[in-house]
């Protein structure tokens, strides 16, 4: 046979076109788009369904070591396991730099965790906590050179946070090699200040995490994230957005001709902080991430940011701790003040059924919009593109083939390691049939069908969201 496999009677969806075509598939690559291709040892009929570029997850948290007795339940088995279930082909998690270790120390170790155990391809962003001369003058340059293009840095959390002028110098790095620096944007003294006073009049429950992080903590960082990227002339992405202030410093950005992009993520559409608990229930640990989830008005200024521009890219942030037990929201089996609860929530697989039921099927966003936020553009962002985000000649063949039929989530259906998921109860109307990696189904609609190891790595070029920088 010409093919190793032909999907017929597509309905495909790129970032800006929908075409019905048939799709061959060889090595791993979609060689050819056209009407009536023949000649594949294996056919697929999609009969007329959506089929869009696999996901590219680029944010997100797989096998991180934290201080005992805390743990990340998904590792990056059961994690890309979970990805791929979900229609996500390729995932970006962070190789994190501890304060006092070099990068190097720290990329090592995360490709030891992913080495033989990936069921998608993976890539990493670095971490930086730790911006000594020697990061900030070798090992960076050298590691961007060597395809880890991209890095995240925090301006909250004690073990991870840099001040402003330690942000100035990685921003300079990344300017002068061309890398996309991540920002988490919240003021660490604020939400200190909150906090301590929230704990003083004895407010410890999981619903008090949103009151020690308010909107304005967020605003602030993020004004301040953009006036030090616009000192240093470097585009800079803004992680995790939650809501309207944020959305507005960046609107700001933008009309003032600054390469300010955002990402944005589902609990910023789908929970408020109101499933942080309405009384002092331990339930609403489930749903701690920072930033915390808002409320209605800000989950449509969120849906109008996907619709229009704003956002570049839609993100799972998947942080998976578990809630019983002792490794995850209940460090050491204790329901803890909520300084203490592990931030993050999972989302790695219900990333895209939840953008494209409520985006998509409720006619918020097209579905070339969807495969942009999901797909394209944070390939485009983290230098993977065109071999990843894309449906064309040339491109892997990581491919979601879509299910629209409704049903009701919940966690008995994931693939995670984590035994809840925020969207239990929730409609659905859409979910992935199948999902192909590199032109082998890794997800049938019904069982998991991947190969654990099958996910390679991928090494970064530079980003391609806006024009590179010449002389
Ligand atoms: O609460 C969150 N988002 N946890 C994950 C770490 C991060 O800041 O993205
Ligand atoms: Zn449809
Ligand atoms: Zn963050
Ligand atoms: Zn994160």
């Amino acid at each position: 046979p010409a093919f190793d496999l032909v999907i017929r009677n597509a309905r495909a969806v790129t970032a800006s076109d929908i075409f019905d075509c048939d799709i061959a598939v060889k090595d791993g690559r979609i060689v050819q788009l056209g009407q009536g291709l023949d000649g594949g040892a294996r056919e697929i009929d999609a009969a007329g369904r959506h089929v869009t570029p696999g996901g590219v997850d680029a944010h997100c948290h797989l096998d991180q070591p934290e201080p005992p007795p805390v743990r990340m339940a998904d590792d990056f088995d059961t994690g890309t396991r979970s990805a791929a279930c979900g229609g996500t082909t390729t995932v970006i998690p962070f190789a994190l730099q501890h304060k006092g270790q070099t990068l190097r120390a720290a990329i090592a170790d995360y490709h030891q965790r992913a080495e033989g155990k990936a069921h998608v391809d993976y890539a990493f962003h670095l971490i930086v906590s730790d911006p000594t001369p020697a990061v900030l003058e070798e090992e960076l340059p050298a590691l961007i050179r060597e395809g880890y293009t991209s890095f995240k840095i925090y301006m909250t959390y004690d073990s991870l946070k840099l001040d402003d002028g330690q942000i100035l110098d990685v921003l300079a790095v990344a300017r002068e090699h061309g890398a996309m620096a991540m920002i988490h944007a919240e003021n660490a003294d604020c939400i200190e200040w909150l906090s301590k006073r929230l704990e003083a009049a004895g407010r410890t429950a999981p619903r008090w995490h949103a009151h020690a992080r308010p909107m304005l903590v967020e605003r602030e960082a993020t004004h301040r994230a953009i006036a030090l990227s616009e000192l240093v002339d470097v585009p800079i992405l803004i992680v995790h957005v939650s809501g309207a202030e944020a959305v507005e410093q960046i609107r700001w950005a933008r009309a003032h001709g600054l390469n300010v992009f955002a990402e944005t993520c589902p609990q910023y559409l789908f929970l408020s902080a109101e499933d942080l608990g309405i009384d002092d229930s331990y339930e609403g640990a489930k749903c701690v991430c920072s930033p915390p989830p808002r409320d209605k008005r800000n989950q449509q200024v969120i849906w109008n940011g996907l619709a229009d521009g704003l956002f570049t890219v839609f993100s799972s942030d998947h942080a998976p701790y578990s809630f019983d037990g002792s490794e995850g929201k209940k460090p050491g089996g204790e329901e803890v003040g909520f300084r203490h609860i592990p931030n993050g929530i999972p989302g790695i697989e219900t990333r895209m059924a939840l953008l494209w039921s409520e985006g998509v099927m409720a006619g918020r966003i097209t579905p070339q919009k969807f495969v942009e936020l999901t797909s394209t553009n944070p390939a485009k962002a983290y230098g993977l593109h065109p071999r990843k985000g894309s449906l064309a000649v040339g491109a892997d063949a990581d491919l979601v083939v879509w299910d629209e039929r409704e049903f009701v989530l919940s966690n008995g259906q994931l693939h995670h390691n984590v035994d809840y998921t925020p969207y239990e109860g929730m409609h659905l109307t859409a979910w992935p049939g199948i999902t192909l990696a590199r032109g082998e189904v890794v997800w049938d609609g019904r069982d998991f069908t991947g190969q654990r190891g099958a996910g390679r790595f991928l090494h970064c070029g530079m980003p391609t969201l806006m024009p590179r920088r010449r002389g």
